[in-house]
């Protein structure tokens, strides 16, 4: 399989990512959640648990991540959800197909993205089963009704209404990067 140009992260991108990332992330943020949709460039393991051929479970994937093992990111270590967490003293955000996604670790967030995806439906024909926009959409629907049913809908609307969002989608020329800031 040749390597889709959605996989191909540069060192310019990542780089500049990072420094906007630093510019506009408030230090010392109170613990809130963390929503990531997206693609490859934000997706930390969703596609491990769907039947596509788009996924980062084999080495060099994850090599310098502290278990040096694939975690189905499409980095050699941490992605850009990961440092923003860690800027903002947050959980990591686990992928929402993930089953230890459950109780209260649904209250820090989750992560919809999927690699190969495009903001088009038909972007990334080939790969099958991945969530499309759309589809990581009607997730985060889901996903409201199961928090609904631990905290109640009131507090869930707040969660969601304080929350960050990260919309990441592109490749290396082009790269769309939304971050949402209540
Ligand atoms: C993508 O497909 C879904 C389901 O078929 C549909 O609801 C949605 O409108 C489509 N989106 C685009 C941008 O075509």
């Amino acid at each position: 399989m040749s390597i889709p140009r959605t996989f191909l992260i540069t060192t310019l991108t990542v780089a500049l990512a990072m420094a906007m990332v630093a510019t506009i992330v408030p230090q010392a943020e109170a613990a809130r959640a963390f929503f990531v949709f997206g693609d490859s460039l934000v997706d930390s393991g969703n596609n491990n648990y769907l039947a596509t051929t788009a996924r980062a479970d084999s080495p060099p994937y994850g090599i310098d991540y502290p278990t040096h093992r694939p975690t189905g990111r499409f980095s050699n270590g941490f992605n850009f959800p990961d440092i923003i967490s860690q800027s903002m003293g947050l959980e990591p955000t686990l992928p929402y197909l993930s089953p230890e996604l459950n109780g209260q670790r649904l209250l820090n967030g989750a992560n919809f993205a999927s690699a190969g995806i495009g903001i088009l439906n038909d972007t990334g024909i080939q790969f099958a089963n991945i969530l499309r926009m759309f589809r990581q959409f009607q997730l985060f629907e889901e996903y409201q009704r199961r928090v609904s049913a631990i905290i109640g809908t009131d507090r869930t609307q707040q969660l969601v209404n304080d929350a960050l969002v990260l919309i990441t989608l592109g490749e290396y020329r082009k790269l769309l990067m939304v971050i949402i800031f209540s």
